[in-house]
């Protein structure tokens, strides 16, 4: 019963419904109207009418677009086995844990081992929301990694992971699947996660996947105890599909910058720094560190915390009047979780004073993990979908570097 209209007949039903011969025609009295086939092409929903018009029958062929939106089907994470906790900084930081738990709500993180880097770990993540899947499984078409901590400007992370997928299991992205690598500081995963909708809901890609992956343990001084407490390492990964179902998986989105902010949080070539490695060697030889030169983090806290602060809470007090993000229009209170960027657990209480109410929806992982920049949204947002139900809502918010601001807003399905 399905079929495809021919080119000719679907050109010539266009050019007849527009005409008017067919508006006078309509006009003399009484018709009937009969569908009688109807097909999925591609993304696209056709319906062929016959039209009985005193006498006059036209073929008609309607279509219309059936809206894609992008699911999240599921949801990978890495984290390096070595943890780092504020008892082992002691040893070779003028700091102390009281001070790190009280001023950030960090515990401890995880630290890369030396062969590990971004690429290594986005590849570890992407395998695990590869084996989390459930369902029949379809070939990733795309991959979008978010980094801030490539070893290499070129080749990408993304073709590191589309070839160790491959390796890992043929099935699971096309041989010739494509990608690339976002820079957005640790908004990168939000922006990402954008992109990747963008892609899907514009029909280009069915099942993109998208990495948030960082070892800030690379880029890291650690003879600077105002940066060193609070960076780990880690990776998170999203299998994302597209859905037909409208007002369903991510809802909207909303990313901004301030471009005159940009030297507050830096990664700078050619530094004096004191590698993770190197600053334990020193203390158990009895000896002052080494300095090696490399890529170093810089970092004003207090202009990113008041950034973060006052932006995070415009965005809960705007949320139902902002189209981009909200379009259907929610109460921020009918949400059911906000995932935000791991950076400070002292931000999150002075956001709360400000919005109550956001602490009580705000899922919290800083404190095992401390802030692991685009990966750290992944441990939340695998924990919320394993157990949410359909129709759940969750905000997600990054932000840094840039300084960027970057949310996405999502609807379980
Ligand atoms: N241990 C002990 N003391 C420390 C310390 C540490 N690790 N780091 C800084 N201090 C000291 C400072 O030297 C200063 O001492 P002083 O008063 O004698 O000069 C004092 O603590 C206060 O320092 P300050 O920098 O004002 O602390 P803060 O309350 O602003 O907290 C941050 C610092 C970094 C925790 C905070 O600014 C922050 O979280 N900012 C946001 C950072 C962020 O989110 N970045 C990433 C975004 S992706």
């Amino acid at each position: 019963m399905l079929s495809k209209p021919s080119q000719s007949s679907s050109k010539s039903a266009v050019s007849k419904s527009s005409s008017d011969e067919e508006v006078s025609a309509c006009s003399k009295g009484s018709f009937s109207l009969t569908i009688f086939c109807s097909e999925h092409i591609g993304n696209n929903f056709y319906i062929n009418v016959l039209l009985n018009l005193e006498d006059i029958y036209f073929f008609k062929l309607v279509c219309w677009r059936v809206f894609m939106h992008t699911k999240i089907s599921s949801v990978g994470v890495y984290s390096p086995d070595r943890i780092l906790s504020n008892k082992d900084l002691e040893k070779i930081l003028d700091t102390d844990d009281n001070w790190i738990t009280k001023r950030t709500g960090i515990k401890r993180r995880r630290i890369g081992r030396k062969d590990e880097t971004n690429q290594t770990m986005a590849a570890e993540a992407a395998k695990n929301a590869i084996a989390n899947y459930v369902g029949k499984f379809s070939p990733i078409e795309y991959i979008i990694v978010a980094t801030n901590t490539s070893e290499k400007n070129f080749p990408n992370s993304a073709m590191y992971v589309q070839k160790k997928l491959r390796e890992f299991n043929d099935d699971c992205v096309l041989s010739n699947a494509g990608g690339h690598d976002t820079s957005a500081g640790c908004a990168g995963i939000n922006v990402a996660l954008q992109e990747a909708d963008a892609l899907v809901r514009s029909e280009m890609y069915d099942n993109v996947l998208v990495v948030g992956s960082d070892k800030l343990s690379f880029v890291t001084d650690y003879s600077d105890r105002g940066t060193a407490v609070l960076f780990g390492d880690g990776a998170s990964a999203y299998v994302l599909n597209s859905i037909d179902e409208k007002d369903s998986g991510f809802l909207g989105h909303y990313s901004f910058g301030d471009g005159f902010g940009q030297n507050y949080l830096t990664c700078e070539e050619n530094q004096d720094k004191v590698n993770i490695f190197e600053a334990f060697s020193a203390v158990e030889d009895g000896r002052e560190p080494l300095i090696e030169k490399g890529k170093v983090l810089k970092m004003d806290g207090k202009e990113v915390y008041e950034f973060v602060i006052s932006n995070l809470c415009e965005l809960v007090e705007n949320f139902k009047d902002n189209k981009k993000l909200n379009p259907l229009g929610l109460d921020f209170e009918d949400l059911n979780a906000v995932i935000p960027h791991q950076a400070n657990l002292r931000m999150f209480k002075a956001i709360d004073r400000k919005c109550p109410g956001f602490m009580e929806k705000c899922m919290v992982t800083i404190e095992d993990y401390g802030n692991t920049s685009t990966a750290s949204q992944g441990v939340s947002y695998r924990e919320f979908l394993e157990n949410a139900k359909e129709g759940d809502t969750a905000l997600s918010v990054g932000y840094g570097s840039g300084l960027m601001f970057s949310s996405n807003l999502y609807k379980v399905c």
